[in-house]
């Protein structure tokens, strides 16, 4: 199996080009920009990974891992503006560039685009891979309605909050990976186990997300950290601490969330660190890579074509990006 910096490559030397008309500029300029300013690029290489395990990589898998990660960046777009977000891979996020209004059109644009590339799609398989598509993106929806909910709440379980991010962030990763076995003629049992994979590894990868969101290195992140604290995001930090504190720590996060800004984060920081949040991390992301690991076994290909997608799911859960 071909190794994530080559998919990386091959991915990149198509994507990497004008996605949109060239006017109105003011509506397709910030769609283009936050294409052009980065990402990991990790759903694509995923759809490509998952077409390999059982066949070379046909040309519509790049046509989905396109649509893939257009529909990501849709994601990002509109959730930057949720988010408040002023920081996306290093620059300034759309919204805070050129307004709301305009950010809002350039993630609809966006959505649209990606469904122009699974417009190209082979129509043996359109069928299943649009019922897919699009129930993703509806989950995807579910799990950003139920993460603005839970700002208001201070009740939320980790039940609740492992169901709101394989919602928002799991099921998309998931769905790179099956629509690419599909594409590559996988079994309906195996394109099964891959979507088990894939839910998994984005349970970690959304915990890793926000525990960088708490912990990272802002020069790596190129995100802002305590953008998660700030907003009041039930994160597994959050009730973490909210569970183990005492009523003298209780109290004193109760008056660190009502200060405003950027004050909030190092105050709500120190009780987290004290309650051993950033350390139940670590088993919490170990322990959904370890369901992920065994979900990948199941699948029945030779081992050996498992490899690149076992480093990718060990490189994930130590990102700092
Ligand atoms: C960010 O995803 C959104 C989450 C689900 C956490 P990525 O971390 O994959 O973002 P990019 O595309 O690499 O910037
Ligand atoms: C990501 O959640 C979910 C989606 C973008 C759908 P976050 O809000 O944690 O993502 P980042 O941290 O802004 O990338
Ligand atoms: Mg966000
Ligand atoms: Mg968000
Ligand atoms: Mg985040």
């Amino acid at each position: 199996m071909t190794p994530f910096e080559d998919l990386l490559r091959q991915f990149e030397a198509r994507f990497s080009r004008r996605h949109f008309p060239e006017t109105p500029a003011t509506l397709y300029d910030p769609a283009q920009y936050i294409l052009g300013i980065g990402g990991k690029r990790i759903r694509p290489v995923l759809c490509l990974m998952g077409n390999e395990l059982f066949d070379a990589i046909r040309p519509d898998a790049f046509e989905m891992a396109t649509a893939i990660e257009l529909f990501h960046n849709f994601t990002l777009i509109h959730d930057d503006i949720m988010d408040k977000a002023p920081l996306r891979r290093g620059h300034a996020t759309v919204h805070a560039k050129w307004g709301e209004n305009s950010a809002l059109l350039a993630g609809d644009v966006m959505l649209t685009m990606a469904y122009e590339y699974l417009n190209k799609i082979d129509l043996s398989y359109t069928r299943r891979i649009m019922s897919l598509f699009n129930r993703t993106v509806l989950e995807v929806s579910e799990g950003q309605q139920l993460d603005m909910d839970y700002e208001q709440r201070s009740d939320v379980t980790l039940e609740e909050y492992l169901h709101m991010i394989t919602l928002k962030t799991s099921v998309l990763l998931a769905c790179s990976l099956k629509t690419g076995a599909i594409i590559g003629g996988s079994s309906q049992g195996n394109s099964e186990h891959l979507y088990q994979f894939g839910k998994n590894l984005g349970i970690a990868f959304q915990i890793q997300d926000d525990y960088l969101d708490a912990f990272g290195d802002p020069a790596k992140f190129g995100k802002q950290v305590g953008g998660d604290i700030m907003a009041g995001k039930k994160t597994f930090l959050m009730l973490h601490t909210l569970k183990t504190c005492t009523p003298a720590q209780a109290s004193e996060l109760q008056h660190w969330m009502t200060v405003p800004g950027r004050d909030r984060v190092e105050g709500v920081l120190s009780i987290m660190r004290a309650c051993g949040a950033d350390g139940w991390a670590a088993d919490l992301k170990q322990h959904y890579t370890g369901l992920a690991m065994q979900n990948l076994e199941d699948v029945a290909v030779l081992s050996g074509r498992k490899e690149a997608l076992r480093r990718l799911a060990g490189d994930l859960l130590q990102r700092d990006h």
